[in-house]
């Protein structure tokens, strides 16, 4: 690809593009195969390489917590197949790395040599690399909709508790019908909408409920830890 080629990426809020691919967990096709789930498509530079490997043992170690927020995991490198068993089956049989040792990778890992797939989701950034994919982290929601677009360069592995995060603040945004601050956890106040005239925010800024005001268009109520976990988690 030309470094100054226009491509078109795909942007938060379009239907996620379809595809039809073949993975170390079988065909897939994507997204109609993941409707009723969210879920999250990332990309890797190449199998083989060692920033990748810390990622996959990472995000494999931490599966079944995606999992339990009704979300599934979707790897995908220009590889192809048999790399990138020979690559999963190294990493669960050899490497152990921060107490993570024995680590089978049981999300489904797309094989993409020809970057259709990847060129598709706007993986391939010239700039970055003409022949690998960056670190691209895409979510998307059970009704197949993309709802938030993260990348990260070939040379800096992602933060999984970030990913994590971002997970459960889309979930609890949708639940609520509230918006998230600044490094928002569960448990922390969340924004509510905007009063939207002066009437309501003067209403609001002297009500003596939960919410409190720091300005007509900036308020925020508490959200307890256990609703948020009891509705996104179903704990
Ligand atoms: C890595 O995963 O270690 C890596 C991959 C491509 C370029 C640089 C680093």
């Amino acid at each position: 690809m030309e470094e100054n080629q226009v491509v078109s990426m795909p942007r938060i809020g379009d239907p996620a593009p379809e595809f039809k691919a073949v993975t170390t967990q079988g065909n897939i096709n994507f997204p109609a195969d993941y409707k009723g789930s969210w879920v999250i498509l990332f990309s890797h530079p190449a199998d083989f390489t060692p920033v990748c490997t810390s990622e996959f043992m990472t995000f494999a170690s931490m599966e079944a917590k995606f999992n339990e927020a009704n979300c599934k995991l979707v790897g995908l490198s220009v590889d192809g197949l048999y790399s990138h068993i020979a690559w999963l089956r190294t990493i669960k049989d050899k490497i152990e790395y921060k107490g993570m040792k024995d680590v089978e990778v049981k999300f489904p890992l797309i094989e993409d040599i020809t970057m259709e797939v990847a060129t598709k989701y706007g993986m391939i950034q010239p700039g970055e690399s003409n022949t690998k994919a960056v670190r691209a982290v895409f979510y998307i929601d059970p009704k197949g909709v993309i709802r938030t677009i993260i990348y990260y360069p070939l040379s800096m592995g992602r933060n999984f508790d970030e990913l994590y995060r971002v997970l459960i603040g889309l979930q609890t945004a949708d639940a609520f019908s509230v918006a998230l601050p600044a490094d928002w956890r569960p448990g922390d106040d969340v924004i509510v909408p905007t009063a939207g005239s002066c009437g309501v925010a003067k209403e609001r800024m002297e009500s003596k409920d939960e919410m409190h005001c720091y300005d007509w268009f900036f308020c925020t109520k508490p959200l307890d830890k256990d609703k948020v976990l009891k509705t996104v988690l179903k704990k």
